[in-house]
């Protein structure tokens, strides 16, 4: 069954010299923080990493959901999570049999995400979707924020959404990239129940009535 709409920032967006700022306006209105991790191999960007992450974990409890678009995050899970890290997603590109990458997350106390890229057909990930606890429709090439809502990822978010009820998972269904007003509608629509949202929270005049905005236009 879908779970209610819930809203993770990406801080991808936010004012890297304000982070504490930007991350405490929206906390008591947001449901995860979505925390972008990329190493300039997997995607051709760098962001951010621990210290970043240790940082801002000494100034808020939210929940962080920690996209690691890297080739080996399988070497820093355990730092990832004494940096405070609560949910490590990595990409079925990587890791085309996740299994072990999830157990070395589990071992060191994390939840385990699988995202997949648009080109990235459904069957991919289908076999290992009972050991997540979230599944990452990624409906923009990773790498950059501000880019478009790729609708051509929607049959894949309804085959998710297919799967996780009728196997009777409580699996999050999340939606990374391009999610604004007019785009998270069709996305909760195909079944995701977990909407990252960059641009259109940390980049709007006031986030948090942005945030309120995506909520009601999920249909909450
Ligand atoms: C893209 C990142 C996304 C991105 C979302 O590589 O994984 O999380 O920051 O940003 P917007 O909402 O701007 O598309
Ligand atoms: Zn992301």
């Amino acid at each position: 069954m879908i779970k209610p709409a819930r809203i993770a920032p990406s801080i991808l967006a936010a004012d890297f010299a304000f982070l504490a700022d930007d991350v405490a306006r929206v906390a008591d209105h947001i449901d995860f923080l979505h925390v972008d991790v990329m190493d300039g191999h997997f995607v051709p960007n760098i962001s951010l990493g621990m210290p970043v992450i240790a940082s801002l974990r000494a100034v808020t409890d939210l929940k962080f959901d920690c996209h690691l678009m890297t080739l080996n995050p399988d070497a820093y899970l355990e730092d990832l999570k004494t940096a405070g890290g609560d949910l490590a997603t990595v990409h079925i590109e990587v890791f085309p049999d996740p299994r072990e990458v999830a157990a070395i997350a589990r071992d060191v106390g994390m939840e385990f995400g699988i995202a997949l890229n648009p080109p990235t057909p459904f069957e991919a990930i289908e076999p290992f979707i009972e050991i997540a606890d979230m599944v990452v429709v990624m409906a923009v090439h990773p790498g950059f924020g501000g880019q478009g809502f790729i609708d051509a990822v929607l049959p894949k978010i309804e085959r998710v959404r297919k799967f996780v009820d009728s196997a009777g998972l409580a699996t999050d269904v999340e939606v990374d990239g391009g999610i604004g007003g007019s785009t998270i509608r069709s996305a909760r629509d195909a079944g995701a129940d977990v909407f990252v949202a960059g641009t259109s929270v940390f980049r709007a005049p006031d986030p948090v009535a942005a945030v309120h905005e995506l909520r009601t236009a999920a249909g909450q």
